[in-house]
């Protein structure tokens, strides 16, 4: 891949300058922001636009007292959605050979059927309830399925229907292919275990687990209520340093899970997990 033209700020400020650069358009969104071992973090910028980027003017907008500068990113990351984009586009080319090796052909119904968007853990994933909903997709049976996965570059799938709301949040999940339900999620350097259909991943937290990272806590003791698998407990022991926390969750599955992943990171040592009803257990 090219080198590309990215502004490295400091990673305090990098939230204002991400907002600011995309407000006016000169976010290249189809690459990620990258975070240095140094505490600066690199912002893609559209090729196009970098030569209208006036150093000071932008500092004067977002942070004048921030050092920033232009450097060219020899090892650009794909971002999600551009990832997520060309990912859709060979699963439509794939089902498209299918459908024409069946003597049928990839209708606008069709493609408006095909999962825009899905949950990937590793070698697995989770489509959503709305799509192949299509009754030609079940004509084809199984091979729909291995093909899927072939163009989603993963091993296993499953459907998730819905959340019970059985206080545990159970997700029903009915596998498609493959069998082991275990999977693996790594995410800003955490790995996290859990079994699919047992017990849910909290994707749409990513904001908040990326922002606990950023804090501080060491010599403090947090506790943290509906622990699940570790979503939180995990970024504060790791990331944030925190001197011990006080993991309290009530699910036998998301229990079992929660003390692999401690195990796992290696914080089992700075946390206690407290099983029960967390209106009435006592610390
Ligand atoms: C949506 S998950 C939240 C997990 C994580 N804190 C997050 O925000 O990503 C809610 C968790 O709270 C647990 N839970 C719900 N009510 C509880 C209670 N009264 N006592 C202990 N755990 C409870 C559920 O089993 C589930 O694992």
């Amino acid at each position: 891949m090219n080198a590309i033209p990215c502004l490295r700020v400091s990673q305090r400020h990098a939230q204002e300058f991400r907002k600011y650069l995309q407000s006016q358009g000169l976010l290249d969104l189809r690459f990620s922001l990258q975070k240095d071992n140094d505490g600066t973090v690199t912002l893609p910028i559209t090729p196009s636009r970098v030569s209208q980027l006036d150093i000071q003017t932008l500092k004067t907008r977002v942070a004048s007292d921030c050092k920033c500068e232009i450097i060219w990113n020899q090892a650009p990351q794909q971002s999600k959605s551009e990832r997520g984009r060309r990912c859709v586009n060979k699963l439509e080319k794939i089902l498209q050979d299918l459908l024409e090796s069946h003597s049928e052909s990839l209708t606008e119904d069709l493609r408006g059927d095909i999962p825009h968007s899905c949950q990937r853990h590793g070698d697995f994933v989770l489509l959503g309830e709305n799509c192949f909903s299509l009754p030609l997709w079940e004509k084809i049976g199984q091979e729909l399925w291995l093909a899927v996965a072939k163009g989603l570059g993963v091993k296993r799938l499953a459907r998730m229907s819905r959340i019970s709301r059985d206080g545990f949040r159970t997700p029903e999940v009915t596998m498609l292919l493959g069998e082991h339900t275990w999977v693996m999620h790594t995410d800003n350097g955490i790995r996290y275990e859990f079994d699919v259909t047992k017990s849910m991943f909290s994707a749409g937290n990513i904001t908040e687990k990326l922002r606990i990272a950023t804090f501080d806590c060491r010599g403090e003791t947090v506790v943290d209520l509906y622990a699940g698998i570790g979503y939180f407990t995990l970024p504060y022991l790791v990331h944030a340093g925190a001197s011990h926390v006080h993991a309290c969750e009530w699910n036998p599955h998301a229990l079992i899970a929660l003390q692999k992943n401690l195990e796992g990171n290696r914080v089992s040592n700075r946390c206690t997990i407290h099983p029960g009803d967390n209106r009435q257990v006592r610390m």
